[in-house]
């Protein structure tokens, strides 16, 4: 279980995370909404670690994240990996050395210089890479795949580290729809296998309701809205990205109390 205690990330005066307090227990595929600026990547990077947080806990199985630091942090990192929209593969190596990549650990310094991988680490990368259908590109170089095909090796780079969460900040931002549909299935499915949580910034709010069982929907840095697709009404949807009032608007409130789903005033 991942939780979040009344975590802020201010940068200068703004409050990219404002006191985000959330719950996710392990094997959850959650997707995070909300509008350009909503706070989406700071709060992944913030668990991640690569913000350090200005207030509030993180704490992962009672483990209290926030306060680690040296190999300890850097292990965090590990368990809990990060997906972003531009891969961020390395285009001139291959896409079995891309994926051992994930398996790239601080302890062993000297093996990851010279990289030295172990035959383990080697069929590991192979299994996860035949299971997302890219087993037959093992020796071309990155760079010359498709967008969708780079971002199943990025997942496959992320499965090697054996993490607990999956952080995907705008996977298929890049995508084509049918890249779209194939990376989401990708994640889907490791989500199902391993149990691993994903926790995925995404635009799209019909593939959000698709593939996620749970939405947090976030507005000014706050949560607004934390439920299943079906509470997203399209009233709680206009409010959260700030679109035309529709008559209808007035009857969000009725979205609060007693239910998961809660829309609250983002200066509340
Ligand atoms: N390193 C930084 N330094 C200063 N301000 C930052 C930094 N990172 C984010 N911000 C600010 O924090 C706010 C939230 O940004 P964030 O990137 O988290 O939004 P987002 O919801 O991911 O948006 P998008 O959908 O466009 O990716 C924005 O106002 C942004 O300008
Ligand atoms: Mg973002």
């Amino acid at each position: 279980m991942l939780v979040l205690e009344g975590v802020t990330k201010q940068f200068g005066a703004v409050r990219a995370v404002d006191a985000v307090s959330l719950e996710f227990p392990r094997g959850q595929f959650v997707g995070i909404i909300g509008r350009s600026g909503a706070g989406k990547s700071t709060l992944l990077r913030t668990i991640n670690r690569l913000n350090t947080p200005s207030a509030g806990r993180i704490l992962s199985d009672g483990t209290d994240v926030t306060a680690l630091r040296g190999q300890a942090l850097r292990d965090w990192r590990q368990r809990c990996a990060m997906i972003f929209q531009q891969f961020n593969l390395v285009g001139r190596l291959d896409v079995l050395t891309n994926v051992l990549m994930g398996r790239l650990n601080q302890r062993n310094m000297m093996a990851t210089l010279l990289k030295l991988f172990s035959r383990e680490d080697r069929m590991m990368a192979i299994a996860a890479l035949e299971q997302l259908d890219m087993g037959d590109y093992l020796s071309q170089r990155a760079e010359t795949l498709s967008g969708g095909q780079q971002q199943r090796v990025a997942i496959c780079r992320a499965l090697v580290q054996e993490p607990e969460i999956i952080l995907a900040d705008e996977p298929i931002a890049s995508l084509d729809p049918r890249n779209t549909g194939v990376v989401m299935d990708a994640l889907a499915r490791i989500n199902r296998e391993y149990g691993i949580t994903v926790l995925c910034n995404l635009h799209d709010l019909d593939i959000a309701s698709e593939y996620c069982s749970r939405l947090v929907g976030m507005k000014a840095g706050r949560v607004v809205f934390d439920g299943s697709p079906a509470m997203l009404t399209p009233e709680i949807s206009q409010q959260l990205y700030d679109l035309d009032a529709a008559p209808a608007q007035p009857s969000i409130a009725r979205g609060a109390g007693g239910t998961a789903a809660a829309l609250q005033p983002a200066a509340a």
